[in-house]
């Protein structure tokens, strides 16, 4: 259930980020949510005990809840909890070609202690993926639960929906590249021998670390275009606290490292809720950066998921 709360608190951090003020919620589920975030004393004070990060502050709890279960603190696992990270790596690629220089960084960023303690058993660190010759990258936030055990971004939902946008505009995915602020998922406790259930957003300390890790991808790959899927990436690139609300920043051209870089939805805002209305937003954000990059645009392409 906490990584349900987990969860569902990630969300709403994401809804707002990207402007949404309301959220219906059925009077039933409140109810629900009530009795649940009711009970979360204990749960607060095991988790401050095995050191985790501290809760926000507790609601109340309602009337007559149900007894508080208690959560063994040897059930959560350490690794899981965010632990604090060294300064940011120094990234200093040899010279030599693209190619040797990816695979340097490549090794450099398995080969991170910080990173692989923050891994569970069986799950690997995530870099960048694609051409490096791509005029193309696709920046987005974290790893989630198919990325860290396929050790490749967006191949899970978004990623194949990621895949879907970059085919609607006339290019292969093959052509492109694509990497993420973090290069690891960011762990949420989780009871000894499960799997991790949710995902999180990485915590300003993670971004700040895995940074060099991405500018070096730049380096490498160099390319004309860079594209920002979501708050969370369009932070790491403009730099935590240059906006409030997506809005503000999403569909306008910024730099990063001077290469013009446009910022829009990350796809699960699609995924989540996959209307005319989203699909167009992001679609006329990709429409600037296909026009910017002297890609052909048809008239049919113009007219995607516009409502008649
Ligand atoms: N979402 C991301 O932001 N990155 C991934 O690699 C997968 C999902």
């Amino acid at each position: 259930m906490r990584e349900s709360l987990a969860a569902i608190t990630e969300e709403l951090r994401r809804l707002k980020l990207a402007g949404v003020t309301t959220v219906p919620v059925a009077d039933e589920t409140l109810a629900r949510l009530r009795r649940v975030v009711g009970r979360r004393p204990a749960v607060a004070a095991s988790r401050r005990a095995a050191n985790a990060p501290a809760e926000a502050p507790v609601p109340p709890a309602v009337a007559n809840p149900p007894p508080a279960p208690v959560w063994p603190r040897e059930a959560v696992r350490p690794a899981a909890v965010p632990e604090p990270l060294r300064t940011p790596p120094e990234v200093r690629l040899p010279s030599g070609t693209k190619a040797e220089r990816w695979a340097a960084l490549k090794a450099l960023v398995a080969g991170d202690e910080n990173g692989r303690a923050h891994l569970r058993p069986g799950k690997r660190v995530v870099l960048g993926v694609g051409s490096l010759d791509a005029a193309l990258m696709f920046v987005g936030e974290a790893p989630g639960a198919e990325e860290e055990i396929q050790g490749e971004p967006f191949v899970g939902p978004a990623g194949q929906l990621l895949t879907r946008m970059i085919i609607a505009m006339g290019v292969a995915r093959k052509d492109v590249y694509i990497g993420n602020i973090m290069n690891w998922r960011p762990g949420l406790p989780t009871a000894e021998g499960e799997e991790q259930v949710g995902n999180r957003p990485p915590t300003a300390g993670e971004m700040a670390y895995c940074l060099p890790y991405l500018r070096a991808q730049v380096e490498v790959v160099a390319p004309r275009f860079l594209v920002a899927l979501g708050a969370t990436a369009a932070q790491g690139l403009l730099g935590v606290g240059a906006f409030k609300t997506l809005g503000e920043v999403r569909g306008r051209w910024h730099d990063f490292a001077g290469i013009p870089l446009m910022v829009t939805y990350h796809p699960s805002y699609i995924l989540r809720e996959p209307t005319p209305r989203r699909k167009r937003l992001i679609w006329e954000d990709l429409l600037k950066v296909m026009e910017r990059a002297g890609l052909p645009v048809s008239d049919r392409q113009r007219g995607y998921f516009l409502e008649r």
